[in-house]
């Protein structure tokens, strides 16, 4: 088929159960900002923590050659894997998909592009930036030379702290898309959460007693780096 419209793209019909994660505003920026950049085309693609399958859908569609698709637990896999098959029948191509339950970068294999959005504000880890730390330390592993990361997050977690340790870690960084939103009410019930956020610069704007985060969809792309031969 042509190339599709991002509307098209975007249309789909999701279900999932009540321990799957609902899309937020984090999800569909990165969803808006994929649709209109196509990152995937002829690729092989992994995507980490894939909830249901909102991203997922979207790549295959836009003509993914092949993808890997985690979630933490078999139950949320399965939830992923329902909505695939639901949605991409014709005149969608047929999905060329493996699912796996992996524990974040612990799979194997290597990829042209690695898409996600990490988890963050409830991560469960004492540093909340543990999951996007994560993927910059050590996506490189899972890509191939030259692939790309892919990844959203909040002004809260430190947008250009994360850009300045991709740049340390070998990557050329640009930004797909950006969007400011209020707070979600959840947000105010974790005191620890609110403290923290005092100390991120330009982490949140408080305004007229409005508090409001900027989202931001990071695009990196490893560059050549040969390590001295006298590394050890
Ligand atoms: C912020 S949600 C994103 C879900 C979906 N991709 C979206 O954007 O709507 C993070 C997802 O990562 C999954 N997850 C959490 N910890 C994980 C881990 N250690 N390895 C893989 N996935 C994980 C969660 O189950 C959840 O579905």
């Amino acid at each position: 088929m042509g190339t599709p419209h991002p509307h098209e793209l975007l249309q789909m019909d999701l279900s999932g159960g009540d321990d799957d994660w609902s899309p937020t505003p984090h999800g569909q920026l990165l969803a808006l900002a994929l649709a209109e950049n196509n990152l995937v085309r002829g690729k092989s693609v992994l995507e980490l923590g894939a909830g249901v399958g909102n991203h997922t859908i979207l790549l295959l569609r836009q003509g993914a050659r092949s993808m890997v698709v985690t979630e933490i637990t078999p139950e949320r896999l399965e939830t992923t894997r329902s909505n695939v098959e639901r949605n991409m029948v014709s005149p969608w191509p047929e999905p060329n998909t493996e699912y796996r339950a992996a524990d974040w970068l612990n799979t194997e294999g290597r990829f042209d592009v690695l898409i996600t959005n990490p988890p963050y504000m409830v991560s469960g880890k004492q540093n909340r930036r543990y999951f996007i730390d994560s993927l910059i330390l050590d996506a490189h592993k899972r890509l191939n030379p030259g692939g790309t990361l892919v990844f959203v997050q909040s002004s809260m977690a430190d947008t250009a702290k994360s850009i300045r340790r991709l740049e340390e870690n070998g990557y050329a960084v640009r930004t797909l898309a950006t969007s400011r939103g209020p707070f979600r009410d959840y947000y105010f019930e974790d005191p620890t959460f609110m403290e923290e956020i005092q100390a991120v610069p330009d982490g949140f704007e408080l305004k007229n007693g409005e508090y409001t985060e900027t989202l931001t969809v990071l695009c990196a792309v490893l560059q050549p780096y040969s390590p001295p031969d006298v590394a050890h």
